[in-house]
């Protein structure tokens, strides 16, 4: 088999995969607003994919899991090989809502700028999907064929929710393909740029809203101010009972069933440190106390969290106001329950309040997290495939951010997750000025069809 042809194709073809990715850039498929101009976008997204992975060779479609969720698509080649190994190659095609004032370009725009595509989704996760097809597509036409059934799964709802996915996988969506290798994910970041990394964990996360309910509706200060308890500061006082300065978390239990890696994977995180002064450059922060006892990555990849994201409630007028809310959500890491954090939260935040208020939660999001064992024998494959695809020796790491769906896609397949991220740090995943590293994006090409070949060299029982 011609992997250095196909490596060589992958080179060539680089311009045209960039600017393929462009377009596919450039339509708004955000799942997280409410705004229903976006569905159309969504499903505009779906068939951009169908028609791609059609023309590549492969039999391609969308599936509708539930009435009112957005497309999944679903590829696989024509026809299947009993003797080759099934690989399923999840992505996704949605994106986060955007904030135009605070982006240097439209988000939209796709421009190309110091060797980035800046844009909405483009490294979360259109750019990072966009390699899998480009490879599989050169290897197809190097080929003739793929060496391995090649099953690709891609969802608009990642950001929010997967239910649709969900759905699909407990009603046996994937029992068509049979007994399936791994499942490969490019939706993470790398440990620096041009750094291959290949993550052996994310951390899961508890997603909640919190409502203080006060008065039946905004009441005047001057008049009832110091009568009428204000969910304003009932809410606040109950979040900031939640952490102490070092960011600990104060919920009863909460690091009861935390379970640190071994020793031998610690040391392999340990060797990467860098400085706060590098993690956080140009972000104007200095890091927290934080837990004593454990590094600045250790608390971002082993260490659970918990952080506040919004906060609302009344107006600037002088009012008791009638409502006051938060979301807020804890990243969680092996062995902890999203379902009992989620209990123990809500137990302290209530006992916070007086009980004459009235408390409410939700909608919450919840997923467990995700560990690949450090000797599980494709992470062998998957390092051959990044240190061809970039030319450089890989590293392992962690990362602190969630996939919700690779819990259910590693259980409903019973087969592990390999997670080859393409993004970095930078990226500014859900922030202004979103960009993809086009270095990274043609390394990432070319690993994502290395990884083909290797997985096909691996047990065919
Ligand atoms: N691509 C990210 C996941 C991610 C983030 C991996 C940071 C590694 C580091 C994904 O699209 C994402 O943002 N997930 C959300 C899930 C949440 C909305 C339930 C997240 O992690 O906040
Ligand atoms: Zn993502």
């Amino acid at each position: 088999m011609a992997l250095e042809e196909t490596l060589t194709r992958i080179d060539a073809q680089l311009p045209r995969f960039i600017s393929q990715l462009k377009e596919f850039v450039r339509i708004p498929s955000i799942s997280t607003g409410d705004d229903p101009a976006a569905a159309a976008e969504v499903a505009r997204a779906a068939a951009f994919l169908v028609e791609d992975l059609t023309r590549c060779g492969l039999t391609a479609r969308t599936v509708q899991a539930t009435a009112d969720s957005n497309p999944l698509v679903l590829a696989h080649p024509t026809a299947f090989r009993p003797d080759r190994p099934t690989v399923l190659v999840y992505g996704h095609y949605d994106v986060q809502g955007v904030e135009p004032s605070a982006w240097q370009h439209d988000p939209f725009a796709a421009v190309e700028e110091d060797g980035h595509l800046i844009g909405r989704g483009a490294s979360d996760d259109k750019g990072q999907l966009w390699a899998h097809l480009k490879a599989a597509e050169t290897v197809l036409a190097v080929e003739g064929e793929l060496p391995v059934n090649l099953v690709f799964l891609l969802e608009g709802e990642e950001e929010c929710g997967s239910r649709g996915l969900a759905r699909f996988l407990a009603d046996g969506g994937l029992k068509p393909f049979g007994r399936i290798l791994c499942t490969v994910i490019s939706d993470t970041g790398m440990h620096g740029p041009g750094q291959p990394s290949l993550t052996l964990g994310l951390r899961g996360i508890v997603f909640t809203r919190m409502t203080v309910h006060g008065p039946s509706q905004d009441l005047h200060s001057g008049l009832f101010g110091g009568l009428v308890p204000n969910p304003n500061h009932l809410l606040v006082r109950a979040l900031a009972a939640l952490t102490d300065q070092a960011g600990r978390v104060l919920v009863p239990g909460f690091y009861d069933e935390v379970r640190l890696p071994s020793t031998r994977e610690r040391a392999l995180y340990r060797a990467l440190e860098g400085s706060a002064a590098d993690l956080l450059t140009g972000l104007g922060v200095e890091p927290l106390a934080g837990e004593e006892g454990f590094s600045l990555l250790e608390r971002r990849w082993i260490r659970p969290s918990l952080d506040v994201h919004s906060l609302a409630g009344g107006s600037p007028r002088t009012v008791v106001p009638a409502q006051a809310s938060a979301t807020l959500s804890c990243r969680l890491v092996p062995d902890q329950r999203p379902e009992r954090i989620q209990a123990g939260l809500e137990a302290f935040l209530r006992a916070q309040v007086p009980r004459s208020a009235r408390v409410e939660f939700g909608p919450s999001h919840l997923a467990a997290p995700y560990t690949l064992e450090l000797d599980h024998p494709l992470v062998e494959p998957a390092l051959r495939a990044l240190e061809t695809g970039f030319g450089r020796k890989p590293v392992l790491v962690r990362e602190g951010g969630s996939i919700p769906i690779a819990g259910d896609l590693a259980s409903s397949t019973g087969a592990p997750v390999l997670l080859v991220g393409f993004g970095q740090l930078t990226d500014n995943w859900h922030g202004p000025n979103e960009r993809f590293s086009l270095a990274g994006f043609h390394a990432g090409v070319r690993t994502a069809a290395a990884l083909l070949y290797q997985l096909a060299g691996t047990d065919r029982s």
